[in-house]
């Protein structure tokens, strides 16, 4: 390397460095003492609303001693729940035995449910991937599944919002490429992670991964075993009786990551930003997608998704050509495409500058409009792909 080749590099690095502590410092503040994230409480009308059952029916519940829970409780006598207390308290009413119908209130996988497996992808950067699949996982443990969230892209951005720092904590080990490396794969399992939220795992990122891309196209030359489109789906199965839904975040790329993520899922959601650009560039996608996959195939390895889905994300409905986009989508994939739009919203950007989601930040940060208007977005969204799951386990009484 020439010198000035290695000064810009010293640059580089020196510069890494200290955005990385700028960050770090940053985080730490946002989330003192111990810059670890807590996820906020939730009142018995948010409670009584993740559950499924009313107010008043979850009132009279504790007012008959039914559930026996020290939630805590404000002078005003409010109560406060845990997102872990809602989930017993879920479990409680549905085993009540005199009322049948509230065992659907546990919404997961019953005997012979087939795991589900949710790639969000689409190779176009910044077309709503991650939010779209940390909204959606959030909500689904909110909701009572089990769920574990998959981190597949280097950038670690999932982990991120996580309150995780990828560059930082896993820079050596830790992350998903550990379980699926060709030399020493380590259990899945031990790479993967509670978070601060009841019900929901994770599988973090970092830079490493993307060792992967470049040892796959090695291992393809050796013919090493298992094959790159295995290896996540044997890592999901080691887990498997351990969750109801693995939802996976991909890289904006389609190599061998994203393929083995497709390979591996039961379901897609490719993310779409209804402008110009971000369709034509899909389109590539899906060609591309269609041409790799049937190449796969070829070697006996066809996926078996219940469904593919396009998401309208970052939606402007007063923007006149988005709403044309979005009107031309409708009309070339039709039910392909899932009726809720992920509204654009200043609350979903606002709470992604301090690494937080819509189901993180409290309502009273913004004007009220705003606030429900981008949660309404997401939680239709959100319960369309709950119907989706639903209907893959051949429920008909939810
Ligand atoms: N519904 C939304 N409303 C407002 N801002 C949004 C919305 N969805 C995503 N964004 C913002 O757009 C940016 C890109 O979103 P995101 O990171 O989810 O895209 P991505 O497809 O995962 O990107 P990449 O391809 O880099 O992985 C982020 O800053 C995010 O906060
Ligand atoms: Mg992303």
């Amino acid at each position: 390397m020439n010198e000035q080749a290695t000064r810009i590099d010293r640059r580089i690095q020196a510069m890494a460095t200290r955005l990385s502590r700028s960050l770090d410092t940053n985080m730490r503040n946002s989330f003192l003492p111990d810059a670890t994230k807590e996820l906020r409480r939730f009142s018995a009308a948010e409670a009584a609303d993740l559950i499924g059952v009313s107010l008043d029916h979850l009132r009279k519940q504790f007012f008959n001693d039914k559930v026996e829970l020290e939630v805590e409780t404000d002078s005003r006598g409010r109560r406060s729940f845990t997102a872990e207390q809602v989930d017993t308290t879920r479990h409680i009413i549905a085993q009540d035995s005199r009322a049948k119908k509230f065992q659907y209130l546990v919404p997961g996988r019953r005997a012979d449910d087939k795991l589900q497996i949710l790639s969000v992808a689409n190779f176009k950067g910044g077309a709503g991937k991650t939010t779209t699949a940390i909204h959606l996982a959030q909500k689904l443990a909110l909701d009572g599944y089990r769920v574990l969230a998959i981190d597949l892209d280097p950038q670690g951005s999932l982990t991120s919002m996580f309150g995780l720092r990828p560059e930082i904590e896993f820079a050596e080990m830790g992350t998903v490429y550990d379980a699926m490396r060709y030399e020493n794969p380590v259990p899945f399992n031990d790479i993967v992670r509670k978070t601060y939220f009841h019900n929901l795992n994770l599988a973090p990122a970092g830079l490493l991964l993307s060792e992967f891309e470049t040892e796959t196209a090695h291992a393809l030359r050796h013919n090493l075993q298992p094959p790159f489109y295995q290896r996540l789906a044997l890592c999901i199965a080691d887990v498997e009786n351990d969750y109801d839904v693995v939802v996976i975040d991909c890289p904006p790329q389609l190599g061998f990551i994203t393929l083995s993520a497709l390979v591996a899922s039961t379901g897609l959601l490719v993310t779409v930003v209804p402008s110009m650009l971000d369709v034509a560039s899909m389109a590539q996608f899906l060609q591309l997608a269609a041409t790799l996959m049937e190449t796969i195939a070829d070697v006996g390895a066809s996926p078996d998704w219940d469904f593919m889905k396009f998401l309208i994300t970052r939606f402007e409905p007063n923007d006149g050509p988005q709403t044309q986009m979005a009107a031309f989508l409708r009309t070339m994939f039709g039910d392909d495409v899932l009726t809720q739009t992920f509204l654009k919203s200043s609350a979903v950007s606002d709470a992604g500058l301090t690494q937080q989601t819509l189901y993180e930040i409290s309502r009273s940060d913004f004007t009220r409009q705003t606030y429900d208007r981008a949660i309404e977005s997401i939680n239709g969204v959100v319960s369309e792909i709950e119907a989706l799951i639903q209907s893959a386990w051949h429920r008909k009484d939810t």
